[in-house]
């Protein structure tokens, strides 16, 4: 395998939510709750849900096809895909493979990776370390989407409040230009003793769907909030401290903090701790609930298409999600 020196450079980045809304005074018609309660608990108004027969891959491709269109690129010049996904189209095969067939094209390899609500953050390692390991590809799609709607229990208002529908999309194209590199340093870590903390128990080898299991409701999303929440602030908080202090930096060299969007009060919270000011924090939880791993892809879109994100800028992104998963990047722009 020949090797260059090669660098990561974040071309472009887009996203793609549905246009259908869902309020949470939308929600309150449905289920015993109010737009009080889940404003105060969680800072979400309003969640966008796929429309009929709008699938996983339907949201990735949206999501590419923007960012594509943003790099000044052809699909034809994408030549891997890596979609982090848990709601992919099937069991198998990938989603990654739906959406290679989507965009037209064919051969290119293509992997889905299951790390949930982390899956900006891993998908950025996966993708960096392809481009800087071999010079076998210049450009590299990676995708995360979710239809959370799709494992949502609209009769749990513990849970169906929180997650909406949405993709973002990344393109990482080689450089040898050092300047150009976008990817200064990636953190990722796990701790599989706390899978049941979040986790859809059945349609796997270990309860495949029955009729039983589906009685049962066991093919919903599954969450213990509290210990959740606990968990997000304690992971999150290390994670950023221990990568601004290995790259010797803080937060004043940076210029946006991008969490997980998984509840507003998370986020105060890691503020807090972090000593992070309001004009560096990027916020999307309030239009769009958690979108699992593509949340932080679909902040950072947001944020950069407002104008505030711009070329040059140093961002801090950290995610946390079922597995328990958690990552943390250092990225300029
Ligand atoms: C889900 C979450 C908002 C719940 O908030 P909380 O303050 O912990 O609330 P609790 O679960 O303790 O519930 C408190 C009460 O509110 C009720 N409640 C729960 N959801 C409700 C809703 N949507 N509307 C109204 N009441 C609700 C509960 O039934 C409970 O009532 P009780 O006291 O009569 O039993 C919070 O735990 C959380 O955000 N956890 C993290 C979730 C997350 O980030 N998940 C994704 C990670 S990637």
């Amino acid at each position: 395998m020949k090797k260059s020196i090669r660098f990561a450079k974040i071309s472009a980045i887009g996203s793609y939510v549905p246009e259908k809304i869902l309020t949470n005074d939308d929600l309150s018609k449905m289920i015993d709750t109010s737009d009080e309660w889940i404003q105060a608990r969680t800072g979400i108004r309003e969640r966008r849900i796929a429309a009929d027969g709008q699938i996983t891959s339907d949201l990735c491709v949206e999501a590419a096809r923007a960012a594509i269109k943003k790099a000044g690129i052809s699909a034809e010049d994408v030549d891997l895909i890596l979609v982090g996904t848990i709601t992919s189209d099937m069991p198998f095969p990938s989603t990654a493979v739906f959406v290679q067939s989507k965009l037209g094209l064919q051969n290119i390899p293509c992997f889905d990776y299951n790390v949930a609500c982390s899956g900006t953050q891993y998908g950025i390692a996966l993708a960096n370390a392809l481009l800087t390991s071999s010079d076998s590809y210049k450009n590299i799609l990676l995708i995360c989407g979710d239809k959370m709607t799709s494992v949502v229990d609209w009769n749990d208002r513990a849970t169906c409040v929180l997650l909406g529908d949405g993709a973002g999309a990344a393109i990482f194209s080689a450089t040898e230009k050092e300047e150009e590199n976008s990817v200064i340093d990636v953190l990722l870590g796990a701790d599989g003793k706390l899978w049941e903390l979040l986790h859809v128990p059945a349609g796997g080898s270990s309860e495949p769907a029955s009729v039983k299991t589906i009685e049962d409701g066991k093919h919903f999303f599954k969450m213990k909030g509290r210990d959740v929440f606990r968990e997000a602030i304690r992971i999150m908080e290390g994670c950023a401290r221990e990568i601004l202090q290995r790259n010797g930096m803080t937060v004043a060299d940076i210029d946006f903090v991008v969490l997980h969007q998984a509840n507003l009060r998370i986020i105060e919270a890691l503020q807090e701790r972090l000593k992070i000011p309001d004009e560096k924090v990027c916020i999307t939880v309030d239009k769009y609930g958690n979108t699992s791993g593509s949340s932080c892809l679909i902040a950072i879109d947001t944020f950069a298409r407002s104008g505030r994100i711009r070329s040059g800028s140093k961002i801090l992104s950290v995610g946390f999600g079922a597995g328990l998963t958690w990552g943390a990047a250092i990225l300029k722009f």
